[in-house]
């Protein structure tokens, strides 16, 4: 396994106004590799002074720099040039997140770079068709609507998918115009370090793109409060996008919140039960289960529950814990050793509770944070594993006896991400997908996201608003109405 970083990256600083500068505390932290505990780097850590001075340098990119001169179609050819280096880079995203957050190359050559590649390509596509409507109204003066980026963004991110939830919240911002600065997590500082080093060659101007690594409560406690900050989008834990959406009422800064999940995958009777088997286990176990969307309840109708638990744990069986960087490698290990007992936790209540761990049911023994891919059966609603967002590798299978019950237990729970549901009569698919609360609905299939459709929840603990899609547009755009009088020559 490497351990050393696989390119020279300035990971002792920040960038801020188009250049690299240490933190003006000249304090680092260490980030470290879950597949093994040790300390892959030392970090900067921004905190409010560096903060405030990437928010200026942001503020000055949008009102003097060359940047708000700009038209869309240079913005887009500068879009498409970052998408073109992170795709010709593509291999040391890969290295950096396997070593950083320990993701599985196989896993970020077939998913994560591909989906942050078409990203960019697909904003950069955007940058110069932003338009306006002419809308006649009762007067007869020409009245038009103009779109103007919402100004400067603070992007904060977690750390499952770090390349992606950087991409997700820069594209989209930089597309519209506007200026970012981004905090990466403390835990995967590495690759928007390298994203910023390949802007610059890019050729965004200063102050458009700066990149803060540091600590929640110091660099984004310091960013959410900041006046010039005129929109948070925000990716993470439920209480801390609570928290921001408190913060950002104080001066009504909009707020973009992509919280958590606990989705339900619901399988009918009448189901493929093989390619529902085969779904709900990558549902459930890609990146660990560290995915907002997880398929973490998985609902089968009674008279195949049995069949059904059987299949995922045989699913489970095959999955091959390990280094990272091994090409055969199905899951690393979870992002830290806090997460690492966190999951553990829940295992435990779990069991606890009654439910019958069927699979897995501990960490594993081996050294770095990697827990066992763990399954549980004769689980209810009521129960804590079926309740809780657990962000690790662990199935709640629950019964269900008939449609309707499925709805009502699908519908049971603080979060509405997204959910699925596995069925051969169409009409009930469209019905069940119709009554799900969830932003994304998959059928027979489970877990695609893609660039050009919206991503979110629909309230409570998964957040308010979209990414993606056109919905990113509306995000990083403020609509603005304009009245000429005609009748003055
Ligand atoms: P977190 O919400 O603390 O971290 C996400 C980001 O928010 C990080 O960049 C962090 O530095 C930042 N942050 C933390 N406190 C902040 C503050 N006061 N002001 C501004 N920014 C702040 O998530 P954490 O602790 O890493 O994970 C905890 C749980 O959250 C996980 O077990 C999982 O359930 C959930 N989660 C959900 C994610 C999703 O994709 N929706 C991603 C990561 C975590
Ligand atoms: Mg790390």
């Amino acid at each position: 396994m490497p351990s050393s970083l696989p390119t020279i990256l300035p990971t002792r600083r920040l960038l801020i106004d188009g250049g690299w500068v240490e933190p003006r505390s000249e304090r680092t932290f260490a980030s470290i590799n879950p597949a093994t505990g040790d300390v892959i780097a030392d970090v900067a850590e921004a905190d409010a002074t560096d903060v405030d001075l990437a928010v200026r340098a942001a503020r000055r990119a949008l009102d003097v720099g060359p940047w708000r001169r700009m038209t869309g179609a240079q913005r887009g050819r500068l879009l498409q040039k970052l998408a073109d280096l992170v795709e010709a880079h593509a291999e040391e995203f890969v290295a950096l997140e396997a070593l950083d957050a320990g993701k599985p190359i196989a896993a970020s050559r077939r998913q994560h770079l591909p989906a942050s590649i078409d990203c960019l390509n697909y904003y950069a596509g955007w940058a110069d068709k932003i338009t306006g409507d002419v809308v006649p109204t009762r007067s007869a003066a020409l009245t038009y609507t103009s779109r103007q980026p919402v100004g400067v963004v603070a992007a904060i991110v977690p750390w499952n998918f770090p390349l992606m939830n950087a991409v997700w919240k820069i594209a989209p911002a930089l597309t519209c115009g506007c200026a970012v600065v981004l905090k990466p997590a403390e835990l995967t500082p590495l690759s928007a370090l390298r994203l910023g080093e390949l802007a610059l060659e890019a050729g965004f101007p200063p102050g458009v793109l700066n990149i803060l690594p540091g600590f929640g409560p110091v660099a984004g406690q310091a960013l959410i409060e900041h006046p010039g900050i005129d929109k948070i989008s925000f990716t993470g834990s439920p209480q801390v996008g609570k928290h921001i959406m408190g913060i950002a009422a104080k001066r009504c800064t909009k707020v973009t919140l992509e919280l958590g999940g606990k989705s339900p995958n619901i399988v009918f009777a009448d189901a493929d039960l093989d390619a529902a088997a085969h779904a709900a286990a990558s549902g459930i176990f890609f990146n660990g289960g560290q995915v907002c969307s997880a398929g973490s309840r998985i609902l089968v109708q009674n008279s195949r529950y049995d069949e059904m638990v059987e299949r995922l744990v045989a699913r489970a069986q095959r999955i091959r814990l390990g280094d990272p960087f091994a090409p055969g490698t199905t899951m690393g290990p979870l992002i830290s050793r806090l997460q690492q007992e966190r999951v553990v936790g829940h295992i435990e209540r779990g069991r606890a509770s009654g439910a019958r761990v069927v699979c897995g049911g501990k960490a594993a023994d081996r050294p770095g944070y990697f827990v066992e891919p763990t399954i549980f059966a004769d689980a209810d609603s009521a129960m804590s594993i079926a309740r809780d967002e657990i962000f690790g590798p662990v199935a709640t299978m629950i019964r269900f006896e008939d449609e309707a019950e499925a709805v009502r237990l699908a519908n049971d729970s603080a979060y509405s991400l997204a959910a699925g549901l596995w069925t051969r009569d169409v009409a009930r698919a469209h019905r069940v997908a119709d009554a799900l609360r969830a932003g994304t609905v998959w059928i027979n299939t489970f877990g695609p996201t893609d660039t050009r459709l919206p991503w979110g929840g629909m309230g409570g603990d998964s957040g308010l608003g979209r990414d993606l899609g056109r919905s990113a547009i509306d995000n990083y755009t403020e609509q603005k109405a304009v009245w000429l009088n005609l009748a003055i020559a």
